[in-house]
């Protein structure tokens, strides 16, 4: 047979399985694994190299509005680019519903957003903010059986919070469809009544984002959604875990049978409460939900990383410009914490840091690390084994990776659209060198090498914890 491409001698690695041999890649897809496989177009060497799968980002908010005049730093074009340089060759984004507005229209305008910008490959969770019964009943059928076969609801932020009575019929009706549900988990109520005291106190700085969104408000959220879609039976994933409190809701839910699924994301292993605390409003950098903790919170997340209590580990990536956020756009978040919009980036900066802090740290295995970065993203969202690893038949989306390569994180090398990086002078072991989408060379060196975008939208199959619809 012959190839496209030849990707000779790497140490591949899958979320199983470590071993040395070549990968035949012919039209976009892996068509064989050997060794001393000959006769292709292009040959590389890819000898004391790791040879992973793409990362699958399942996390990633670009292009959303923010309000205040305020946007995203990432369009479609600049946030899978970043993901690019990082290692990615999937992103997962929102596609946010207006109230009011169906969920066929929010997919119309984000399916326009993304159009002809991507350079990695992209698929949307639906956003329901109104999940009214014909969102719930007519519209979320069809639409899962057209291939958007997850969604995120929120029990936080004024606007978007689902009460109990609406996340209930959101289970339920996932229930019917076999749709997966992403849950935001902390108690908005709670949290108004800290910003409430918090104000009558005069403390209007950024660390007060932190102390307004306490563990507890996190913890009995979880608790609460746990409960929740145990009561209707419906399996849901716990989102951006930030402690060891919520953390362990998560496995004790798992011990009582349920079918579940957990994220963190590299900011509650790198930031702290503390960060928010920087001088001259710097902190508004550091400003996402949940908030980061402590060094006990760190070790917590790493635990649940180590043990496998979380199977994904997503960025989260949700960037604003700092100058936007204090610039002149944005007086009222340097009057007020609450107007500091919440979110920071962090899609090329994900799996750099996880490799480094936890695969050449020895506190994750390298089979681990693709699991929780790639594998575990495409089966529990239905994109498996398309994407995610590396077999024969799958898309050649491949990640090539240098375990010797040191790099300072500076903001210049990400591509992002933001002008910060939360991990500013971070220095790893381990750097993405080459990326393949779909058996395209995508990234070289921490540049891209096709600046046409080629990404491709993908529908997908129902969630691997998802066994049927009812
Ligand atoms: O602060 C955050 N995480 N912003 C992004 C939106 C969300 O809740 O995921
Ligand atoms: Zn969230
Ligand atoms: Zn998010
Ligand atoms: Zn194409």
């Amino acid at each position: 047979m012959r190839f496209d491409t030849i990707i000779r001698n790497g140490t591949v690695a899958t979320a199983s399985d470590t071993f040395v041999c070549d990968i035949g890649i012919r039209d976009g897809r892996i068509a064989a694994l050997s060794t001393e496989l000959e006769d292709a177009d292009e040959v590389i060497d890819a000898t004391g190299l790791f040879v992973l799968p793409g990362g699958i980002d399942s996390h990633v908010h670009l292009d959303q509005p923010s309000g205040d005049g305020i946007v995203m730093a990432d369009d479609f074009d600049s946030g899978t680019r970043s993901a690019a340089i990082g290692g990615n060759s999937t992103v997962l984004a929102f596609c946010m519903q207006e109230k009011g507005q169906t969920l066929r229209e929010a997919l119309k305008v984000y399916h326009e957003k993304a159009q002809g910008k991507c350079h990695v490959d992209v698929a949307f969770h639906l956003v329901i903010t109104d999940p009214t019964p014909e969102v719930l009943g007519q519209e979320l059928p069809a639409l899962v059986e057209d291939g958007y076969t997850s969604l995120k609801v929120f029990m936080t932020y004024e606007g978007l919070r689902l009460r109990d009575d609406q996340i209930l019929d959101t289970l339920d009706a996932a229930r019917r469809t076999g749709a997966l549900v992403m849950v935001h988990c902390e108690n908005e109520d709670a949290i108004r009544y800290l910003i409430g005291r918090h104000e009558e106190e005069g403390k209007f700085a950024p660390k007060y984002h932190a102390t307004t969104r306490p563990i507890p408000a996190e913890r009995e959220a979880t608790h609460r959604a746990l409960s929740l879609a145990e009561i209707v039976d419906v399996p849901i994933v716990i989102v951006h875990v930030s402690n060891r409190e919520a953390m362990e809701e998560i496995r004790r839910a798992r011990q009582r049978g349920q079918k579940i699924a957990g994220e963190t994301c590299p900011q509650y292993l790198m930031l702290t409460a503390d960060d928010l605390d920087r001088d001259a409003l710097e902190g508004a950098k550091y400003v996402c939900s949940p908030p980061p903790r402590d060094k006990a919170s760190q070790d917590a997340c790493w635990e649940g990383l180590e043990q496998n209590v979380f199977d994904l580990f997503s960025s989260d990536h949700c960037p604003f410009r700092y100058e936007d956020v204090h610039g002149k756009l944005n007086e009222k978040g340097k009057r007020h914490f609450r107007w500091i919009p919440n979110g920071i980036p962090g899609v090329a900066t994900r799996l750099p840091i996880l490799f480094s802090e936890g695969v050449m740290k020895g506190r994750i295995t390298l089979n681990q690390f693709v699991a929780q970065t790639a594998t575990n993203h495409a089966k529990l969202y239905g994109l498996y084994p398309r994407k995610g690893t590396i077999c024969v038949g799958a898309d050649a989306d491949l990640a090539l990776w240098d375990p010797n390569r040191q790099v300072t994180i500076t903001n210049d090398i990400l591509a992002h659209g933001s002008d910060y990086t939360p991990y500013q002078g971070v220095e790893v072991r381990g750097w993405p060198v080459r990326l393949f989408v779909r058996g395209n060379s995508v990234m070289e060196s921490g540049a891209m090498v096709e600046e046409a975008p080629s990404g491709h939208y993908l529908s997908r199959q129902r969630s691997s914890l998802v066994s049927k619809p009812a």
